[in-house]
């Protein structure tokens, strides 16, 4: 008989759902607690299941010493620069007039079943989403615990049949100067570009996010999907993605483009290497007061990650 072991990564079902939900577990419970019953229970069911919500909890992926920050911090202390340099702005300024409705994302580049499908299509053939918490730790020191909805990296890359030449996966977000104010003051090179070795990309933990709490993601973090590479920085997350591509050849990330000495390519969190401005060895907690807490190798996830880069010097390789 297989026994496993809980992860240092994994929380307690009742860390997960919607954040006001938090002790309902299952589906019926959270709908009947909206105050839904008999045909329209049944309706409501149908159409949360279409859009993949409440999404299902994957007991994989829980740590009972996380602690999810609140979804008014989440949703409230953004890095979207599209939307404003000032972490209150993009809550602000991307629910300015910006549609996110209806959503085109494209899977192309060295591919042999090249996608291009409305959003809540692919969650579809994603068979829905589920949901995970996972660390977030910035590059500015700062980190969170977030509860995703979405579904697996690997799952929609793996739709797409990657040819054999493909290395990497280039993620690109929207160019649209009329409802940016960002990209019209041009305050970073835009579109916003991110990268990932293939086999990073397919990792187990990379994750497309389509929610926060099991509700759809909000315009602020990224909607109506964007990447979660948890043992990367944040910066790594690129929000509100409409092209994922593979390729042949390293992409140049826009961190990267503007300042190299500072952001590289890989940006793993790695508490011994610290940013030229700023320790990276710790972290403030958001919602957290004045308490800042060690940094872990990988965000604390080594074990699920470290093999990626046997033999590579991480201090070169930042
Ligand atoms: N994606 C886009 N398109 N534009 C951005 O400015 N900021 C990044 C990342 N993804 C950013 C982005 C940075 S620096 C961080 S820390 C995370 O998004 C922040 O995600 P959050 O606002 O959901 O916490």
């Amino acid at each position: 008989m297989l026994i496993r072991t809980p992860q240092d990564w994994e929380l307690p079902e009742s860390a997960a759902t919607p954040e006001s939900l938090y002790h309902l577990s299952k589906r019926r419970d959270f709908l009947k607690a909206l105050g839904v019953g008999g045909a329209a229970l049944a309706a409501r069911e149908a159409l949360a299941a279409t859009a993949g919500f409440p999404s299902k909890v994957n007991a994989d992926y829980r740590d009972p010493a996380l602690k999810p920050t609140a979804y008014e911090h989440i949703t409230s202390y953004n890095n979207f620069y599209e939307f404003g340099t000032d972490k209150a702005e993009p809550k602000v300024l991307a629910n300015r007039g910006w549609t996110t409705e209806p959503w085109t994302v494209e899977v192309t580049g060295l591919v042999n079943n090249p996608l291009k499908l409305d959003v809540n299509e692919v969650v579809k053939k994603m068979g829905g989403a589920e949901q995970r918490v996972y660390r977030l730790r910035c590059v500015e020191a700062w980190s969170m615990v977030v509860p995703w909805d979405g579904f697996q990296l690997s799952k929609l890359i793996a739709l797409a049949d990657p040819k054999s030449e493909a290395k990497f996966v280039t993620f690109t977000t929207f160019l649209d100067k009329k409802s940016s104010p960002g990209q019209r003051q041009g305050n970073l090179p835009y579109p916003y570009i991110e990268g990932l070795r293939l086999d990073e990309a397919m990792n187990e933990l990379s994750f497309i996010a389509t929610g926060i709490y099991g509700k759809p993601i909000p315009h602020q973090n990224g909607a109506p999907l964007r990447l979660v590479v948890p043992w990367k920085y944040g910066f790594k997350c690129i929000k509100s993605i409409v092209k994922i591509e593979l390729t042949d050849k390293q992409p140049l990330n826009t961190w990267q483009v503007l300042q190299a000495r500072e952001y590289g390519f890989y940006a793993n969190v790695n508490p011994q290497v610290d940013h030229p401005r700023w320790t990276q060895a710790s972290e403030r907690v958001i919602g957290g007061g004045l308490g800042r807490q060690k940094t872990l190798m990988f965000n604390g996830y080594e074990q699920q990650v470290a093999s990626l880069y046997t033999g590579m010097d991480l201090r070169k390789n930042y």
